[in-house]
This record gives C-alpha cells, sequence and structure tokens, in this order.
C-alpha cells in the first residue's frame, strides 16, 4: 500500500504528530506548509493519505482549503491538533472537501497553541490504537458526525482575525535577512517586508525573526479568550 503523509505546520506541532506517523509506517512524508510545495503536490498518487493539519478559528487553514479538493487517494487518515480550546465541526467540513476519498480514521490533539508560551510535550502512545488498525491494512469508512459550529466561524474570517491580531514591523531593526519572505506559510510577505492581506496571521514570522523585528499585537478579547481552560486529551477514532 503506497502511503503518502501530507502536513501543514507553521510553527511545528502538527509535524511531530505527522511523523510519529511516518516513523511508525513508512512512505512518503511531504511538508504542505509552503506555497510551491502545495503546487507541487497536488496530485500526487497514494493508496492512503495521511493529512496532519491544524484548527486555525475553528475552520481548516485557508491555504489547505483548495488544496484539499487536489487530493485523490481512495483512503484518508486525518491528525487534527488545535490549541486545546475548540476545534469546531473542522473533521466534516474537510470530510467535504476530500469529495472522492473515504476518511478511515482521525486523531485530535491537543498541542501547544501557536499564541501562548507554553511547554506541552505530546505523549506518543496516544496513537498506538491508530497506528495498529492502519498497519492492517483493513480501511473502513468512519462516520464524521455534524458538530456545533461557532456561528462566526465561516462568518467575516479575516475581518475578524485582523481585528483581533496585528503584526508590526520595526523597520528600523530589519537587516533584510530575507528569512521572514521564506518562511512565510502563504507569501504574504513582501521584499519592503509589508504584510499582505493574504497573511494567515499563524505567528511564525514572529518566531523566526532573528531581530525581534516582527511583533504581535493581540485583542483584549484575545488574550482574555487564551487564559481559557485548554483541553488536554487525545481524541482517537
Ligand atoms: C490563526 C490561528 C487560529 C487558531 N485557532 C484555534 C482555534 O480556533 N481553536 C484552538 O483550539 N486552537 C486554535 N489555534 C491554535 C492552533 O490550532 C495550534 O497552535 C496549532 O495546532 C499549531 O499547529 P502548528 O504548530 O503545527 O502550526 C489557532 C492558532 C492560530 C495561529
Amino acid at each position: 500500500m503506497k502511503i503518502v503523509h501530507g502536513y501543514f505546520s507553521p510553527n511545528g506541532e502538527t509535524k511531530k504528530i505527522a511523523n510519529i506517523f511516518y516513523d511508525e509506517l513508512g512512505g512518503k512524508l511531504i511538508d504542505l506548509t509552503y506555497p510551491q510545495s502545495r503546487v507541487d503536490h497536488r496530485r500526487v498518487n497514494a493508496d492512503l493519505y495521511i493529512l496532519s493539519l491544524p484548527v486555525y478559528s475553528q475552520n481548516i487553514p485557508r491555504p489547505l482549503r483548495k488544496f484539499l479538493i487536489h487530493i485523490k487517494a481512495p483512503f484518508v487518515f486525518i491528525n487534527l491538533t488545535y490549541g486545546g480550546f475548540s476545534y469546531g465541526n473542522v473533521l466534516f467540513k474537510i470530510k467535504k472537501q476530500l469529495r472522492v476519498s473515504r476518511v478511515v480514521g482521525y486523531t485530535v490533539s491537543p498541542v501547544k497553541h501557536a499564541y501562548i508560551d507554553q511547554n506541552l510535550t505530546i505523549d506518543k502512545s496516544a496513537f498506538d490504537s491508530s497506528i495498529k488498525k492502519l498497519q492492517s491494512n483493513i480501511l473502513e469508512e468512519i462516520h464524521i458526525p455534524y458538530r456545533f459550529n461557532h456561528i462566526f466561524a465561516s462568518l467575516f474570517e479575516k475581518s475578524r482575525t485582523r481585528h483581533k491580531f496585528k503584526l508590526n514591523v520595526n523597520l528600523n531593526m530589519c537587516t533584510q535577512c530575507n528569512i521572514c519572505i521564506k518562511e512565510c506559510p502563504t507569501g504574504s510577505i513582501t521584499q519592503s517586508i509589508k504584510i499582505l492581506d493574504s497573511c494567515i496571521s499563524c505567528e511564525h514570522c514572529v518566531h523566526v525573526c532573528p531581530e525581534n523585528a516582527i511583533t504581535s499585537k493581540k485583542s483584549f478579547l484575545l488574550k482574555h479568550y487564551l487564559k481559557k481552560n485548554q483541553k488536554t486529551s487525545v481524541i482517537v477514532r
């Protein structure tokens, strides 16, 4: 069985889970975090596609939505990561986007939230039963129930995020190393370090800038939201 592992992981947590599956099952590992890679790997052939992605604003991260339509594998297994707050109806939305593939299982894992300075370790053993199931080669479609989705999850998505989260660039501190430009998962940083509208607020540029020239400003409401209790257990199906 040809297995492909595709992951989108601006800040590296989802990648850790994709690697657990790759180490156990083998196959081909594809990093879908960068724009060119999402173009290059649109039509890969696989019998089983292991798709690993984070939840963004109770939704599929914008750069991946169109990409999912191109997955042609008959079977898909989903590893969803989230910051422990809410993953909304994302599994159902992914299933709808996949079109031709049958979903044979999923995991939903709370991981370090990109906006919170925290140390969370991923317990590998939580994935043992999923890996065993996939190794058995007996793949059966599972039902993904519709879950409650915050009513605003799909409305005014961009403007809501922009209102809650702003990036500031201090050009006096910038040394034009271009790391942020190369590392941006959406190609949203121009040569003059202007942040374009296509930015998904993943904050990766903030973390990779060696001069700390890019900083983020979060609204009072977002800061308040991030203080809520986070879930800690992995859901496996
Ligand atoms: C723009 C943005 C939106 C997010 N929205 C949610 C959310 O709705 N619910 C949640 O629990 N976590 C949310 N998170 C946390 C991410 O799901 C978490 O940081 C992610 O799993 C990290 O994946 P990565 O390290 O592979 O990039 C959000 C993070 C970002 C950057």
